[in-house]
């Protein structure tokens, strides 16, 4: 089947997602960083995730592979000035990479992003290093916009970053 879906995270996905993101490799250019993350770090997060689906604020969603959920896609809408942007932030499991499924579901959460006609700009920022996920972004139309010197600080280090954007 092969199908890729986004959903609400459930409070029963807190084994799986402590899965995938108890993995060095999973976290090495995000700005989690708890290792190791525990299912009360995965439960933590999925409350989180409700809250803000109720109140506003990051809408989160799991990925989902032919019902197994096997990554995380969310988005923001900015505020004040900058209200017609919405930055994305994204993984998936290791043993899932590079089969195409996060270029699919990044298209999914673009539909849904540009559902609203408020927002016009839909934003990545990633560590340059970060190869596959320039890829990604690039597969599903993001031009990069310019390099951020020095604007990621990850554990005792300072990484530039690349800015992404698809407008519409
Ligand atoms: C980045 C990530 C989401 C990509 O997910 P994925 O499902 O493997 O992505 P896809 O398979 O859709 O596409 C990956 C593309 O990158 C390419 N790629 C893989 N490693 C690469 C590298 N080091 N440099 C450049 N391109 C690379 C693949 O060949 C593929 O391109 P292709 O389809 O043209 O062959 C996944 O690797 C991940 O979760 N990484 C850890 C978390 C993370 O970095 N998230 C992004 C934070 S901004």
């Amino acid at each position: 089947m092969d199908e890729i879906s986004l959903r609400r995270w459930r409070r029963d996905d807190s084994n799986i997602l402590a899965e995938i993101c108890n993995d060095g490799d999973v976290q090495r250019y995000l700005l989690l960083s708890i290792l190791p993350y525990t299912v009360d770090d995965a439960c933590s997060f999925i409350e989180y995730a409700k809250r803000c689906e109720s109140e506003g604020g990051e809408q989160c969603f799991a990925v989902v592979l032919d019902g197994l959920v096997i990554g995380s896609v969310s988005y923001t809408i900015q505020t004040g000035c900058h209200s017609n942007s919405a930055s994305v932030g994204y993984y998936i499991g290791k043993r899932y990479w590079g089969k195409g499924y996060m270029s699919r579901a990044l298209n999914l959460i673009i539909d849904k992003i540009f559902e609203n006609p408020s927002v016009d700009r839909i934003y990545a920022e990633i560590f340059t290093e970060n190869g596959s996920s320039a890829r990604v972004l690039e597969k599903c139309g993001f031009v990069c916009e310019g390099t951020l010197r020095k604007a990621v600080v990850k554990g005792r280090e300072v990484h530039d970053a690349k800015l992404y954007a698809l407008v519409r």
